[in-house]
């Protein structure tokens, strides 16, 4: 076995090295505080491993994305989003009957309790749609007190397919209510991805007519979402999910946790940068200068990554449907020339050469989005559906492989030392 070895003073401690299955390797500080009395700052969590995972390999420097030990490229090109779940899930590509028994499982799940349609009125119309998947998925909990122990794996068993088969359902009524349309129930006889497109765009006086071009873009960007190791919102799970809060509460989290815009929220935000630059007729130079001038806030929404400093792998297959769905619709989309240029500009530019800044997944989805007709306040639904069974996977994987610690950071604490209490008539 390596160490390392770290002198503070005069004591020396000897740390292990731990080394990945490609080769990454680890400071485990895990007796650091113990031994030396000392913890580890690092805001961020840049340099932090927290957990061994055999879930997702991501190598940012060479732009590299694998799920169970399959490239991002080949389940795109080959397999479905249920497959694709299955594998992230369970940890191997499904054979045929396996893969038959989990859609049937999906079916079986895919409708609400009726009571819970109510409480779609209670929001105002103008409701963020995250903000209603959020709470809807956390209420799911109070439907099945008998299947809320993390530690039986029989209910956790039950639990995976209610969780990515009812979130469709979630999100499309949510679209519908906010539309002032009757919801459409789950059909049966569809597939995953068109079930949910049918849920969203039919209505009860004329049929949807399901475009498998279309159905296959979703699939694709849902599986490109499906999960990406330890981000803000995964990580968030499997923090709630230390506590042994119930799987829909830990991903009710994480769905908090995407929303935001530096995180699955982006999507929205990249579209509406590249509307408001159409709508303004402004100058690409000019958001390019305006994304590096650190007196302002603005920054190129869909560029950098925490992990990538390559081209996103994501972006790229993105980039490819968004212009193959465009073509096969016969459409044009002046948003999509807009992000090319801007593309083009950014990556020539010393500013983003130098700090390796790239597109990410968000930079195209959206308008891959666009094309299909979710509107934009949909797009972080549409990737925390994809995201589903990256969170399952984590939660699953860290009560199953974890030590049980519940998650529990330490600080530096920088505030007033003790000082004496100070009546409020002297004060
Ligand atoms: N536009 C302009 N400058 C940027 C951008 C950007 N989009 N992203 C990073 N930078 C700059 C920073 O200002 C910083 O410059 P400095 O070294 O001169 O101070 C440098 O690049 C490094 O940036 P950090 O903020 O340290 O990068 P970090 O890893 O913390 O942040 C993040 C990554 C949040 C994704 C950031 O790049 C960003 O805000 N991008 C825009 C939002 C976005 O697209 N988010 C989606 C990410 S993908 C996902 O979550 C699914």
């Amino acid at each position: 076995m390596e160490f390392a070895e770290l002198s503070v003073g005069d004591q020396k401690l000897k740390l292990a090295v731990v080394t990945g299955s490609e080769q990454e390797r680890a400071i485990d500080i895990r007796e650091l505080r113990a031994k030396a009395g000392l913890i580890t700052l690092d805001s961020g969590y840049g340099n932090t491993g927290a957990c061994q995972s055999s879930i997702t390999y991501i190598d940012g420097e060479k732009g590299i994305l694998n799920y169970r030990g399959y490239s991002i490229e080949d389940l795109a090109n080959h397999a479905t989003f249920v497959e694709t779940s299955y594998l992230l899930i369970y940890g191997h590509l499904p054979t045929a009957a396996e893969l038959a028994d989990f859609r049937t499982l999906l079916i079986r799940n895919s409708l609400l309790h009726e009571d819970m349609l109510h409480f779609y009125d209670g929001y105002p119309s103008t409701a963020h749609p995250m903000a209603i998947l959020s709470s809807m998925i956390c209420s799911l909990s109070s439907y099945y007190p008998d299947s809320l122990d993390p530690g039986d794996p029989a209910q956790v068993e039950r639990l995976i397919p209610r969780v990515l088969s009812k979130i469709r359902t979630i999100a499309a009524f949510a679209y519908k209510k906010s539309i002032g349309q009757p919801v459409i129930y789950p059909d049966n006889s569809l597939d995953y991805c068109s079930n949910f497109l049918n849920m969203m765009f039919a209505v009860p006086s004329e049929k949807y007519i399901i475009d498998p071009d279309v159905v296959k873009a979703v699939n694709t960007l849902l599986i490109l979402h499906a999960d990406h190791e330890q981000n803000c919102s995964t990580s968030t799970v499997r923090l709630v999910g230390s506590s042994d809060a119930n799987l829909f509460a830990s991903i009710a989290a994480g769905i908090c946790a995407l929303w935001g815009p530096k995180h699955g929220g982006a999507n929205q935000k990249v579209v509406e940068m590249l509307q408001k630059i159409d709508d303004e007729g402004l100058d690409i130079k000019e958001v390019v200068r305006m994304a590096k001038d650190k007196n302002s806030s603005f920054r190129l929404m869909g560029f950098g990554h925490r992990v990538y400093r390559n081209y996103d792998p994501r972006a790229r297959v993105i980039k490819e449907v968004s212009d193959k769905l465009l073509a096969k619709l016969n459409r044009s989309d002046p948003l999509l020339d807009i992000a090319k240029e801007l593309e083009e500009h950014a990556l020539s530019d010393d500013y983003f050469i130098e700090r390796k800044l790239y597109p990410n997944v968000d930079f195209y989805s959206g308008i891959t989005y666009r094309a299909i007709g979710i509107p934009l306040d949909m797009f972080t639904v549409m990737f925390a559906i994809g995201r589903i069974p990256g969170w399952i996977a984590h939660w699953k994987e860290m009560h199953l492989d974890g030590d049980g610690r519940i998650g529990r950071p330490r600080q530096v604490y920088t505030g007033a030392r003790k000082r004496s209490f100070t009546a409020i008539e002297q004060r």
